[in-house]
């Protein structure tokens, strides 16, 4: 079962394989939007392009679905290890970080510290 570490939010949740990034966090409690998106979203559509995360390590290079047809129109000024959290689908434990356009405070070290330690398999 694998694990997404949310950064962010200093947690830790086991999702059965292929299951949905953003409809993990939101079942979870985990606020996946900024300020835009909270206000108004497509739900899961991949039309609104608000339900950014940053993905900082994978497991392996298929620890996520290939990036969607919408992802590559839409994200294609954003950093490249940006995706759509409702078009990403689990296969493996990933490091993510949610909101990415927005800072927070100690980033670095939370970030550091969410790398260094072990993510189950
Ligand atoms: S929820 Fe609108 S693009 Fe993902």
């Amino acid at each position: 079962m694998p694990t997404i570490r949310f950064v962010r939010e200093e947690r830790d949740v086991n999702c059965p394989v292929g299951a949905n990034l953003r409809e993990v966090a939101l079942k979870e409690g985990i606020e996946i939007y900024g300020l835009k998106g909270s206000l108004g979203n497509c739900n899961g559509c991949g039309q609104c392009i608000t339900c950014f995360v940053e993905v900082l390590e994978e497991m392996d290079d298929c620890a996520l679905s290939p990036l969607t047809e919408v992802e590559k129109l839409k994200l294609k000024r954003r950093s490249k290890s940006w995706r759509l959290s409702c078009q990403t689908l689990v296969m493996e434990s990933v490091i993510v970080l949610t909101k990415p356009q927005s800072s927070f405070k100690n980033s670095h070290a939370i970030i550091k510290e969410a790398k260094e330690r072990d993510l189950p398999v």
